[in-house]
């Protein structure tokens, strides 16, 4: 199987997923929309309430943010792989719970090794949290960080760019949305 067909099967078993409570929730699952040949793959936390409705990833309000950020750093969004942490909208957009993000993970493993990109930009504390097990993003944003581990029998490692998630700095310009711009700025000027 090529990676799109890999990514199209995961995609379909993440619109049956029942493995944890919040698919009962859900209009549409938010498997991840992009190409599987990406060298880029952008994570976010979970759907909101559009996401939830379209089937497809940051295409709300925080979306039309992370769209400019995008531009900002020179990058196609159709280029690009964009995804969750969490595939199923939590009620009221809370955080997802811990037992949520585990029933999770192994669709966002899985999505990670098809595409095997050779960036994962982490959006947010939430994807900070699943993906590197880290809790101070203030320390880490703008920051890239390398990390091996064991899987399907080998060493991998994986690069990761941290940085705010956009619906922060929707929220608060001042503090985070400048932040934001200028970590996609560094964004551009990566050799990838
Ligand atoms: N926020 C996210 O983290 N992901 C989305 O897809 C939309 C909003």
């Amino acid at each position: 199987m090529d990676k799109k067909d890999s990514l199209f099967s995961l995609a379909e078993g993440i619109r049956k997923c029942v493995a944890c409570p919040l698919w009962k929730g859900r209009t549409l699952a938010v498997p991840g929309d992009g190409d599987a040949k990406a060298k880029i793959m952008l994570v976010g936390e979970a759907p909101g309430a559009e996401e939830d409705r379209q089937g497809s990833p940051f295409v709300g309000r925080a979306g039309k943010f992370l769209d400019k950020m995008l531009a900002i750093a020179d990058l196609d969004r159709e280029k690009v792989f964009i995804t969750n942490v969490i595939k199923c909208r939590p009620p009221e957009n809370r955080d997802p719970k811990k037992e949520e993000v585990t029933a999770c993970k192994k669709w966002l493993e899985k999505q990670i090794a098809v595409i095997d990109p050779k960036l994962i930009v982490v959006l947010g504390r939430i994807a900070l949290k699943r993906l590197l097990d880290k809790d101070k993003i203030g320390e880490l944003r703008g920051k890239t960080v390398e990390k091996k581990y064991f899987s399907d029998g080998k060493f991998v490692s994986r690069k990761y760019f941290i940085t705010y998630h956009p619906s922060a700095g929707l929220r608060s310009p001042e503090k985070f949305g400048g932040a934001i711009k200028k970590d996609f700025l560094k964004l551009k000027k990566m050799k990838l």
